[in-house]
């Protein structure tokens, strides 16, 4: 393909995806689709002999797009809010049109600089002090196992976390060969400071050597928040590592107001929160935050001669910061988007989510046999309809079905989950696109098809 041949295929890629976002409404939130139903439909082997641009483009609207479930549709409440804002997907075009890679500061000088930049913007948005400094990686997953890396460096072995830590907790600790003691929550699935001291007492009573505690804010379930600060105090007292997993709830302390949610957050060792989720950002871009940089500079660097350059004592080398030593220029997407909403612009967003998420749970409170299971600090509302004289399994059967349904009509996306040993349903707010309407509109939906 020429550049020119780019030029007006790449024309016809934006309309396309400019037409999607302008129409995405229209769609079922949820792909209709049975397994294997698109794979049956794609050729098994690659073409011998090259194919024209339009036969590709037509595959992507007629098999492709009918198999997808929609993130941005305005009824999208499911999982968390993963909303590319379309300023920042151009943002992420232009790092996959410019085809740079960041191996060492010289392969790439300025992808090194704008992510010092943004993630130095991005800490100050969300109020941390300038002890923190940040790298850009993809996941949360990604910065928790660095994380936990980090901490078996310093000392041993056991990693606590509690029930309603996100799976990728547990998953970070057995790649890092780490253990996992779980410390007991309280009424509001957060973690108890005075059960994590218990649980590290009993263990070093019986000779074992505690690591870290990997800490919450915005637990995947529910938004429960650990208490960071009293955390912190125990982290300190025994010396432990004190890693936050704030993937959700990170984008909501650009609000001054919710930054009590995660008091204490000065005395963590690192911390993970992803502007891909509620803030806004494409995926993928997950920021990692640490106190002693150079700790994790001796824990991740490499050195060989082919990545050497007269400039590395003046730089930062953005490879001794995480995993992979290839780093795209994902700072773009921050930047791109940051610049075109203000910081005033994301918060406002935010604020319209976390006064639609109260609404909702106003309504829920205020319905017979409807009840809101959990505290609604951001913008996901844990709902159950308990019909008189339904419990235990059957109440879990019927909440599946319900659930089930509301996704299968195409109207709205929704992800049940387990709180508490029992299934509820999450809702999950937060799409760019959704207003008020569209959670009246699921309101009058849940209540429709509670009944089969
Ligand atoms: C609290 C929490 N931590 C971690 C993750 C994992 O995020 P990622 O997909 O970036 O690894 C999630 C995602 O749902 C989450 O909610």
């Amino acid at each position: 393909m020429t550049p020119e041949e780019f030029r007006k295929r790449g024309h016809q890629l934006v309309d396309w995806i400019a037409d999607y976002r302008t129409k995405v409404a229209d769609f079922n939130v949820m792909a209709q689709t049975a397994p294997g139903e698109i794979r049956a439909q794609l050729p098994a082997s690659p073409p011998e002999s090259a194919e024209s641009f339009d036969a590709i483009f037509s595959d992507l609207e007629e098999i492709i797009l009918p198999g997808l479930s929609h993130w941005q549709h305005p009824s999208f409440f499911g999982y968390f809010p993963s909303s590319g804002l379309l300023s920042s997907v151009l943002g992420d075009y232009a790092s996959t049109g410019l085809g740079v890679l960041g191996l060492s500061w010289q392969s790439s000088p300025a992808l090194t600089e704008l992510e010092e930049v943004t993630t130095d913007w991005m800490r100050q948005m969300v109020g941390l002090s300038n002890n923190w400094s940040g790298v850009i990686q993809d996941t949360a997953s990604t910065c928790t196992l660095i994380a936990l890396i980090c901490a078996r460096e310093k000392s041993g072995n056991i990693v606590y976390v509690s029930a309603h830590s996100h799976s990728s907790v547990n998953k970070a600790a057995v790649l890092a060969g780490l253990t996992t003691h779980v410390v007991e929550h309280d009424q509001y699935f957060a973690m108890r400071a005075d059960a994590l001291e218990a649980a590290i007492e009993r263990d070093l009573a019986a000779g074992l050597k505690p690591c870290a505690v990997v800490a919450t804010t915005g637990t995947t379930v529910s938004t429960a928040l650990d208490p960071i600060e009293s955390i912190a105090r125990v982290a300190k007292k025994y010396d432990i590592w004190l890693h936050v997993d704030a993937a959700m709830a990170g984008s909501a302390m650009i609000l001054p107001e919710c930054r009590s949610m995660w008091q204490g957050i000065e005395d963590a060792d690192s911390l993970v929160l992803n502007p891909h989720k509620w803030l806004g950002i494409a995926f993928d871009c997950s920021l990692y935050y640490v106190r002693d940089a150079q700790h994790l500079i001796r824990v991740m660097s490499t050195n060989p001669s082919y990545l050497q350059s007269s400039a590395d004592t003046q730089v930062k080398n953005l490879r001794d910061w995480g995993i992979p030593l290839g780093r795209r220029f994902r700072a773009l997407k921050i930047w791109f988007a940051v610049r075109e909403q203000g910081v005033s612009g994301l918060q406002k967003r935010l604020r319209r989510d976390m006064e639609n998420a109260q609404w909702l749970a106003e309504q829920v409170r205020a319905t017979p046999n409807w009840s809101v299971l959990a505290p609604v600090p951001l913008q996901t509302v844990c709902i159950r309809h308990q019909p008189k004289g339904l419990e235990g399994e059957d109440l879990d059967r019927y909440t599946q079905a319900w659930a089930e349904r509301v996704n299968r009509s195409g109207k709205a996306y929704l992800t049940p989950a387990i709180l508490d040993g029992r299934w509820m349903v999450r809702v999950s707010i937060g799409a760019i696109l959704t207003e008020r309407e569209h959670v009246e509109a699921l309101w009058v939906l849940m209540q429709q098809l509670v009944r089969p």
